[in-house]
């Protein structure tokens, strides 16, 4: 069986969200958090506060947090604000695609520079052997062109990483685009290190056909295809499509619409943080209940809408 992560997704893998999916539907053998910035110098409060558990959600999923930077000075001060919560598992993202990000040196945006991932990957060799951390990376294939991960292959074979992610497209592609397999495949025969497979996994039957075809992988990261479809770990698991889905899916928007009341005030701000949920459930719902739920401008329309996937509720 091949591990299943779940996959770090700014504005939808928030820290209620991860810990209302590891508690109704499960399977995940760790989150990644969304990547923790430098904002005016300092580590980014608001991601800091995300990194700790929910209050009321019993249950703690294994939440491994990230951080994103453009040299080993931004790498550290957040590395160190990380180790100073407790944590002891760290993801570096070098695949981040958003303009903002590559623009700054960051994210996808590193991987042309070999000088600076080598800085960052030295202070992660003397932090491994020296504190009780340990780090991974999430990485694409280049900005531009596949090989950029290969120049960088040989550094990231020589330090000492628990896993590397990969992502087989570049950074240009952003989100689409076509999947590179054959550079995937090399990077596959060529990485010392566990490898994890991340790109539109979007059913059980995929990750079957990668498991059987890489038997060295060290596990999937799955992003889109679990808000899709969050019983999709548990599912590949149990071996058995998740026969209470809607009536599943009913009780973990409950404990995130729940902590949403609780947090935030005013229809407009608690629907801001609630209503991305169904973002990418469109086609698991029925079309008029997505509509109304999308277009709700009142919580108790929103409400209302939610209210009508449970059997009971449904009157047309
Ligand atoms: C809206 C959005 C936000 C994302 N945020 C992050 C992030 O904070 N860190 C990261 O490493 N990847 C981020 N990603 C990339 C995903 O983790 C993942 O690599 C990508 O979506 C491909 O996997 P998938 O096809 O399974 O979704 C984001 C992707 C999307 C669409």
């Amino acid at each position: 069986m091949l591990k299943v992560l779940f996959a770090p997704l700014q504005g939808y893998t928030t820290g209620i969200y991860r810990a209302a999916h590891a508690k109704i539907f499960g399977g995940i053998e760790a989150y990644y958090a969304p990547f923790l910035r430098i904002e005016n110098g300092h580590p980014r409060e608001r991601d800091l506060r995300d990194l700790e558990t929910p209050a009321g959600v019993p249950g703690s999923p294994r939440v491994i947090p990230q951080v994103i930077a453009n040299s080993v000075e931004e790498f550290k001060i957040l590395a160190d604000a990380l180790l100073q919560k407790g944590f002891t598992e760290i993801d570096f993202n070098m695949g981040c695609p958003f303009p903002m990000q590559v623009n700054r040196h960051r994210g996808s945006g590193l991987l042309g520079d070999t000088q600076a991932v080598q800085a960052i990957m030295g202070e992660i060799a003397r932090q491994s052997a020296t504190e009780t951390a340990r780090f991974s990376v999430k990485m694409r294939l280049g900005q531009d062109s596949p090989d950029e991960a290969f120049a960088l292959l040989p550094i990231l074979n020589d330090t000492p990483l628990t896993h590397i992610t990969l992502h087989p497209r570049l950074g240009k592609q952003q989100y689409k685009g076509a999947i590179d397999i054959k550079s995937f495949e090399k990077f596959y025969r060529e990485c010392r290190h566990p490898l994890v497979y991340n790109g539109n996994i979007t059913d059980v039957s995929q990750i079957n056909e990668i498991e059987r075809r890489y038997p060295n992988l060290a596990g999937v990261m799955i992003g889109r295809g679990l808000l899709a479809r969050p019983s999709l770990a548990s599912e590949y698991r149990t071996g058995a499509t998740e026969s209470k889905f809607i009536s599943k899916l009913f009780q973990m928007h409950q404990i995130i619409f729940e902590h949403a009341r609780q947090t935030f005030q005013g229809d407009s701000q608690i629907l801001a943080h609630v209503q991305s949920f169904w973002d990418y459930l469109e086609p698991s719902i029925p079309k008029k209940t997505f509509k109304r739920i999308k277009k709700a401008g009142k919580l108790s329309v929103y409400a209302d809408a939610v209210s009508t996937l449970l059997p009971e509720n449904q009157h047309e």
